[in-house]
């Protein structure tokens, strides 16, 4: 069974964070872990990983499904075999959308309400690729992401940073002929969550992809360059191969700031291609996938 999925798709997202006062708020509890707790395994994980690469250990280019300092990890993937199906079944009854279901300005995130939403202005554009990079045309891509003070528009999401009533914080667009998407939006600030004591994800914005099939959806998240929480975070470090992470981390672009207007940030997505399964071959050497 081909995998549909690119080095790029990380677990299901951490969700919001838990409905409870931020942790500041509260005295400390003793039977928390720490950033340093976690810190500790994080470190201890990539020391293992790096030793297994001196080895001759494959390169790990997908997250790691079981991640220990990700301590919900283990409830966010199967624990059984997958039942296999066929895909062109499948896409009999998948959901399809037209054309005309995705307006033009759904891809400004600024433009949803009465006012500007506050923040920093940003444009965030690319393509999406097959794994030959060549462009995939015509494919719905939507993002989510948290306010620029790190809230999301979610009931789940109540720690006290204030929701924004212009930003609601979801775009779609359709890529063009040449796989391109383009989105402006405001730049989204880091939140706390709950995995340990202190712990706080780096600002992301959520991509869903479809590929040329329904069956090819990724999710994925794409990162800010130069975020000082990087090293903290137990879901970015899921991902144990630095080239890997780097993929999900998006390059500031001069050339698409705009004057007076908004920075720019590039970010080319990466889909499974017809030969991506050479791809891998040639990652781990002579003991490939089976496809
Ligand atoms: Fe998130």
């Amino acid at each position: 069974m081909p995998q549909h999925i690119n080095a790029q798709q990380l677990p299901g997202d951490e969700a919001v964070p838990a409905a409870e006062p931020h942790a500041g708020h509260l005295p400390p509890d003793r039977a928390i872990e720490t950033q340093a707790d976690l810190s500790a395994e994080i470190n201890a994980l990539a020391d293992a990983y790096a030793r297994a690469l001196k080895d001759g250990g494959a390169v790990e280019t997908q997250p790691r499904l079981d991640y220990p300092p990700y301590r919900s990890s283990i409830l966010r993937h199967p624990t059984k075999s997958l039942h296999h199906a066929d895909p062109e079944t499948i896409e009999l009854y998948s959901p399809a959308f037209g054309h005309q279901d995705v307006h033009a300005l759904e891809s400004d995130l600024t433009i949803q309400h009465n006012g500007e939403p506050q923040g920093e202005r940003i444009i965030v554009a690319g393509k999406v690729l097959d794994g030959d990079g060549r462009p995939v045309a015509g494919q719905l891509v939507e993002i989510w992401q948290a306010n620029a003070a790190g809230r999301y528009i979610h009931k789940r999401d109540q720690h006290p940073a204030p929701l924004d009533p212009n930003f609601t914080g979801i775009g779609r667009c359709i890529t063009g002929p040449d796989g391109s998407y383009r989105f402006t939006t405001i730049k989204p600030g880091a939140y706390p969550w709950k995995n340990h004591l202190n712990a706080w994800r780096p600002a992301h914005i959520h991509f869903s992809m479809f590929g040329t099939e329904f069956t090819q959806r990724i999710i994925t998240q794409m990162y800010f360059p130069g975020d000082q929480l990087f090293p903290l975070d137990p879901i970015y470090q899921t991902i144990v191969d630095q080239d890997a992470r780097d993929r999900l981390v998006a390059k500031y672009d001069h050339s698409l700031t705009e004057p007076e207007w908004a920075l720019g940030y590039t970010w080319d997505i990466v889909l499974t291609g017809p030969k991506r399964t050479w791809t891998e071959n040639e990652a781990l050497g002579a003991e490939g996938d089976e496809e």
